[in-house]
């Protein structure tokens, strides 16, 4: 039997990997994403396995057209669509943070319970989210990111409480440095890209293909067991955050006999 799975911002970066992984893996995919021709070349490239479609997450009716217009229910829903907009809190535009907010938190919410109540009907599946370390720590100038990706983690805590009983699972990724889509231009700068791996316990930047073994991992049967967890897939980046913590001599002499 056809295992149909969504992916949206398929068109490229991440998304385009996972929906690589993703028929690798068995499933049949709809690549979903606003790129047209990012989406179309990606299909084209990939046969009769991926079938691709102009899908914008934050309108409603795009996406229950999209979800209505699939032939089974979804076995994995990916929740991939995602845009940055940086600027200080004081100064970003309410434009910016709508949009931040209405692809990554709003498109999450939408494109989950449009398919859910058919993956429920069909008797369950697998939905993952794609969050990121930004929510899970603050960083500058990513206020509107940061917020919105937390959200993300959230909303999957609820949509996991919600669907359990009818067979959904529901999971995040929370992505670190990646050297892919939206991050590519970071890191083609080499003195940022040395920088910013010195700081990962693993001492190397992700790649698309950490984040969609991840996800594909949370799709599967191996996870069968799991739901509303959030797993950062960030070299140990988030684990860091005493890391840099001045530590005199004496903080290694408490609770040592003899000491205070
Ligand atoms: N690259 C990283 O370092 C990194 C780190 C953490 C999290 N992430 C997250 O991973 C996901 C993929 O990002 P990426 O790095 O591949 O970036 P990307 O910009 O290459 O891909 C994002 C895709 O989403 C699509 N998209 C944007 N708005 C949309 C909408 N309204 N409806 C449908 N599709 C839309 C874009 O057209 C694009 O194809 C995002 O959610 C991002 O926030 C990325």
């Amino acid at each position: 039997m056809t295992q149909w799975a969504v992916v949206t911002g398929a068109g490229n970066g991440i998304g385009s990997v996972i929906v690589r992984l993703a028929i690798k893996a068995g499933y049949r995919v709809a690549a979903w994403d606003v790129d047209a021709a990012g989406v179309a070349a990606l299909a084209s490239e990939l046969g009769d396995e991926c079938v691709s479609s102009v899908v914008d997450v934050a309108d409603e009716d795009s996406v229950r057209a999209a979800i209505d217009a699939l032939p089974e229910a979804p076995s994995l829903v990916v929740n991939n669509a995602g845009v940055v907009r940086f600027g200080p809190l004081l100064t970003l535009s309410a434009a910016d943070w709508r949009s931040a907010v209405d692809v990554n938190l709003t498109g999450t919410f939408l494109v989950s319970r449009c398919a859910a109540g058919r993956m429920i009907e069909a008797g369950g599946g697998a939905i993952v989210n794609i969050s990121s370390i930004n929510g899970i720590a603050a960083s500058p100038n990513a206020g509107a990111y940061t917020a919105s990706k937390a959200g993300v983690i959230m909303l999957t805590q609820h949509m996991a409480l919600e669907w359990g009983s009818g067979g959904v699972r529901v999971n995040a990724v929370a992505p670190g440095l990646i050297n892919a889509g939206m991050s590519e231009a970071i890191n083609a700068d080499p003195e940022a890209r040395r920088l910013r791996q010195a700081r990962v316990p693993l001492g190397r930047l992700g790649t698309a293909e950490d984040v969609a073994e991840t996800v594909l991992f949370l799709g599967s049967d191996k996870a069968a067991y799991l739901t509303g967890q959030t797993l950062a897939v960030d070299g140990g980046i988030t684990v860091g955050a005493l890391d840099k913590m001045p530590r005199p001599a004496v903080v290694d002499s408490v609770g040592l006999d003899g000491a205070r």
